[in-house]
């Protein structure tokens, strides 16, 4: 190389070219603009390096300082917004080397020994996306948490239970919220799984095979907190592998995609709940718009932007999943293209997760130390629909079957009765006695307990069920497990 600095980065590789790239295939292959956020993995990554080079004695203990002093000052630089991002020198790797070896001359030219650019994007990509799952799960369990809090306050609101969101049995309104719980729950569960694989050390495979210098791979893995529960190193164990698969990330997106489908789920129930035929619930109007045209409107806007915004999630699963499946071994360049599908996911998943934990729970009240702002329940318009759709049908059979009828026998009766309540307009339990012992004789005074709304909750009092008390239980073990 000429220069004592990388200017462009044809003088990265070699004197090989002969002819400069042009304009328009310097901007179809560079990435900087996006992966210069990596920046923080790719120091700390070189760093790790850097220190291990020096401690097996391949660099001076000398150029070990000057790397470090330079990369202190390129941190500032980038922190303060004053370094300058070229892209002339392709990508966050080769900007940040080419600034080092500005810094502090040759030393900066041997950081890059017994490394490659495939090693050290994969354990950039991957340091990086170990720090934001560490973001993302406490993210989900505040959203868990908000949830579990509404959940305590409305234990005994009764709701319409649906399927084929026709109306089926009643539910305890707190049941139906921990059932988002429990997926949020699942989701943590395979976040902190992804992060397991996700957290080992590529660097040391080099471009693809290893390489000469006697390096000294574990070193790095614990410099980095690549390590297991007891503390062993995490490396990848075949070099091939190590540059160039991206299933983690795959993995990680396919996590995210099933954890905003559970958000667009509960977005589309937010958004019947709050339209005027349902009235069950309002969310605070700031995660609400009005219409320019029509002065009587509050949509849902945030709930409708996360049930789309989940398509575009799922979007980058199929991308990532395809950027993969043609590829020979090892590192190519379609790799580059992981990136902002999956800094996109991050960024998404984690607004998405934030704005839902404040819109369901609220904003802590800094003077009064109370939630304020989360969802407002409509526990009598919940109730009323619950009474329209003969949510007790069931009860009644159950009842039946009690008296010594056969299931589907008294499935029968109960339909027989549905249809005498429709042709008087009324409810099963408004009917009176003598008219369900025309039924079935074996109906007594007692039947109008299990007719009732409560009573049917109450009855399901096992393990998993809609019974107030099942539900106090589930809440108290999600509050235990979530601290
Ligand atoms: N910007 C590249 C990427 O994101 C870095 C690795 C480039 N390696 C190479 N051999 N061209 O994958």
């Amino acid at each position: 190389m000429s220069t004592n600095q990388l200017d462009k980065k044809s003088e990265a590789w070699s004197a090989l070219f002969s002819e400069p790239m042009s304009e328009l295939v310097k901007r179809y292959t560079a990435s900087v603009f996006f992966d210069k956020r990596l920046w923080q993995a790719d120091i700390t990554g070189s760093l790790a390096h850097a220190e291990m080079l020096a401690h097996q004695g391949i660099i001076a203990a000398a150029d070990h300082e000057a790397i470090q002093r330079g990369m202190a000052r390129i941190t500032e630089e980038i922190e303060s917004g004053q370094f300058e991002w070229k892209l002339d020198l392709e990508d966050v790797h080769l900007n940040i080397e080419a600034r080092l070896t500005q810094l502090v001359g040759d030393a900066g030219k041997r950081l890059h020994t017994g490394r490659s650019r495939n090693d050290q994007v994969a354990t950039d990509v991957r340091l990086w996306l170990r720090s934001e799952i560490d973001l993302i799960v406490p993210l989900l369990n505040e959203l868990q948490i908000a949830l579990v809090e509404v959940a305590e306050k409305n234990v005994d609101v009764i709701l319409p239970g649906f399927t084929h969101l026709q109306v089926a049995q009643p539910v305890s309104f707190a049941h139906h919220l921990l059932a988002y719980v429990e997926m949020f729950s699942r989701d943590a569960e395979r976040f902190a799984d992804v992060r397991r694989r996700t957290n080992r050390l590529p660097l040391g495979s080099a471009a693809l095979a290893g390489t000469t210098y006697p390096l000294d791979r574990e070193r790095v893995a614990r410099t980095l907190g690549m390590v297991d529960e007891r503390g062993e190193p995490l490396v990848c164990q075949n070099s091939l592998d190590g540059v160039s698969d991206r299933d983690f990330a795959i993995e990680f997106t396919a996590a995210a995609s099933l954890c905003m489908v559970h958000v667009s789920r509960f977005s589309e129930e937010l958004i019947l709940w709050m339209s005027q035929n349902f009235g069950f619930v309002k969310i605070a109007d700031r995660f609400t718009t009005g219409s320019s045209i029509m002065p009587q409107k509050k949509n849902p806007d945030v709930p409708e932007l996360a049930r789309g915004k989940t398509g575009r999630v799922v979007g980058h699963l199929m991308g990532l999943i395809t950027l993969m499946k043609g590829q020979p071994l090892a590192y190519n360049k379609d790799n580059q293209e992981d990136k902002e599908p999956l800094f996109d996911t991050v960024d998404t998943l984690k607004d998405t997760l934030r704005i839902f934990g404040e819109m369901v729970g609220g904003q802590t009240n800094p003077a009064t130390g109370a939630k304020e702002g989360g969802i407002t329940v409509n526990a009598i318009a919940m109730e009323e629909a619950a009474k329209k759709g003969y949510a007790t049908a069931t009860d009644l059979a159950d009842y039946l079957v009690k008296k010594g009828l056969p299931f589907r026998d008294a499935h029968e009766t109960v339909a027989h009765a549905v249809k005498a309540a429709v042709s008087h307009n009324c409810d099963l339990s408004e009917l009176p006695l003598a008219v369900l012992q025309g039924f079935n004789a074996s109906i007594e005074k007692d039947v109008y307990e299990c007719l009732s709304l409560r009573g049917s909750l109450e009855a399901r009092n096992t393990l998993g069920g809609t019974a107030p008390a099942q539900v106090r239980a589930q809440i108290a073990r999600h509050r235990k497990r979530l601290g």
